[in-house]
């Protein structure tokens, strides 16, 4: 999968996407991520991309012209299968949401800041709008690093078998059941005797109580 980026701060998503799991898709030839800076599709003198609003008010927006240079360089050389916008007033990412982006071959995200971009690169170009919460950040790239984290480790071969993606809190609309690992006893407080019994079937069962218990009281909405 190849996801393009276009932000006034790239340099923001650099050190989120070159650790960990996200580093080993990229290594392993499985997710490619390409960083534009918006700046240097500028048509003014010193990269100059956001101006005053029509019609008065507070806060500065995103001009067209620099957007608009970008992602039609970028469409003259990748075919996108979802050019996304990352806003707080876009549809709220779940799991579902990543689960079907990972499934497509090539996206082009744009980081908003400001007030947002001018309208009428939503209307012409912007094929979906995501908000990774109600709340809001000072720019896109912290919700674009989000959305890319949580596509890369869907895409086949990313995660090993014991940390799959399968068993994931929100895969099957549960919580993930709670876990341990050593010691046993720590300060008296004890490791359920049920994952130490070697019974696999029970274990699986308990584990599947747990998850729904845990749903029931903390996301009641899910079930
Ligand atoms: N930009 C500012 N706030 C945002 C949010 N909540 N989600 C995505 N992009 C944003």
């Amino acid at each position: 999968m190849r996801i393009d980026i276009i932000s006034v701060l790239p340099e923001l998503l650099e050190s989120p996407l070159s650790h960990s799991i996200m580093k080993r898709a990229q290594a392993k030839g499985l997710l490619e991520v390409h960083l534009h800076p918006l700046r240097s599709y500028s048509t003014l003198k010193h990269g100059q991309v956001d101006d005053y609003q029509f019609g008065g008010g507070a806060g500065m927006v995103m001009m067209l012209e620099p957007i608009v240079n970008c992602i039609e360089s970028l469409q003259a050389q990748v075919q996108y299968d979802e050019i996304i916008y990352l806003t707080p007033d876009g549809e709220t990412l779940n799991q579902k949401m990543a689960n079907s982006l990972s499934m497509k071959g090539n996206l082009l995200l744009l980081c908003g800041h400001y007030k947002g971009i001018d309208q009428r690169i939503r209307d012409h170009f912007i094929t979906k709008e995501i908000s990774i919460g109600d709340y809001v950040l000072s720019g896109g790239e912290l919700g674009a690093a989000v959305l890319v984290d949580a596509i890369g480790r869907l895409l086949p071969g990313v995660l090993n078998d014991e940390t799959s993606a399968l068993f994931d809190s929100f895969q099957d609309n549960l919580l993930a059941p709670p876990v341990y690992t050593r010691p046993v006893d720590f300060r008296g407080w004890k490791v359920p005797d049920i994952l130490l019994s070697g019974d696999h079937k029970k274990i699986e069962d308990w584990r599947h109580q747990q998850a729904v218990e845990r749903t029931q009281a903390r996301r009641p909405d899910l079930l």
